[in-house]
């Protein structure tokens, strides 16, 4: 099974990111988890002891140039379009409680779709984990879908945007379905996150559009308690990871139609 989870800032893709991670784990699932998202944070959110230690592929200057054969940040040089990756999530992720976790870093480029040796490498290694993996991939992403690409979409069982009770994550959730579209990624799948009373919930069923909603998450002080503690959202929540898993059972049954 492999998740994408993107949407707005601050709406809560991290979080649902780790309450999947642990509702497959509890399933009996070997999870790995990527962190997409530049402003990374999945690590702490999972419960690794030292998250800042666990380094970003694209900060990997060797590695990118072992593999590619061009140091980054060299656009329009001569470098492998297919860098050997199926080494790799072995070699560079760190685990926890069954959790493994890879972080993917900010690739820093002068335009949009730059094609230099460290986006390659990270778009062949997603490819890899995508295509080749049977594991568990959740993809903690930004706002965006950046590093999925037309090769890939196919293998994304679901694309999950999280929306909150507002205008604001439903405008986010619009420009991503249209980023979607482009890449033929049409296995989308919306989940409303800090839901305080049916109200919200009839505001997210009456204004998402294009988008099936899977299943609501309902806000709760435990989860900014454990986020205040440096905690794992999961701790003190168990019943929201129940919750997530419902949604993953969802995914499921809808797949084997
Ligand atoms: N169901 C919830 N109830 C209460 N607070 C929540 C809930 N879900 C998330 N939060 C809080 O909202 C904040 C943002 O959550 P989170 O970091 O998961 O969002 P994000 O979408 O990953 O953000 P970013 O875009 O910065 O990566 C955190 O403080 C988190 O504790
Ligand atoms: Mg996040």
């Amino acid at each position: 099974m492999k998740l994408a989870i993107s949407g707005k800032g601050g709406v809560g893709k991290t979080t649902l990111t780790a309450l999947f991670a642990k509702a497959f784990t509890k399933r009996g699932y070997r999870v790995l988890a990527i962190d997409a998202d530049p402003d990374a944070n999945l690590a702490a959110a999972l419960g690794f002891p030292n998250p800042e230690t666990i380094r970003p592929i694209a900060e990997m200057a060797e590695l990118i140039e072992e593999r590619t054969g061009a140091k980054p940040g060299t656009v329009g040089s001569v470098f492998r379009m297919n860098p050997k990756v199926d080494d790799l999530p072995d070699k560079l992720s760190a685990e926890v409680d069954g959790i493994r976790l890879m972080r993917m870093g900010t690739v820093k480029k002068g335009g949009g779709g730059c094609i230099c040796p460290e986006s390659t490498l990270l778009r062949a290694l997603v490819q890899h984990l995508l295509v080749e993996r049977t594991d568990v991939v959740l993809m903690d992403m930004e706002a965006g879908i950046e590093h999925l690409g037309r090769g890939t979409s196919e293998f994304v069982d679901r694309l999950i945007v999280v929306l909150e009770p507002g205008k604001r994550s439903l405008e986010t959730a619009e420009k991503i379905r249209e980023l979607a579209e482009d890449i033929h990624l049409l296995k989308l799948g919306a989940v409303g996150n800090k839901i305080r009373g049916p109200e919200d919930e009839a505001f997210l069923e009456k204004n998402v559009k294009g988008i099936p909603l899977l299943g609501f998450l309902p806000y709760r002080d435990s989860i900014i308690r454990a986020d205040m503690d440096a905690r794992p959202p999961f701790e003190g929540s168990e019943d929201l990871v129940e919750l997530a898993d419902e949604i993953i059972e969802k995914i499921i049954q809808e797949q084997g139609k």
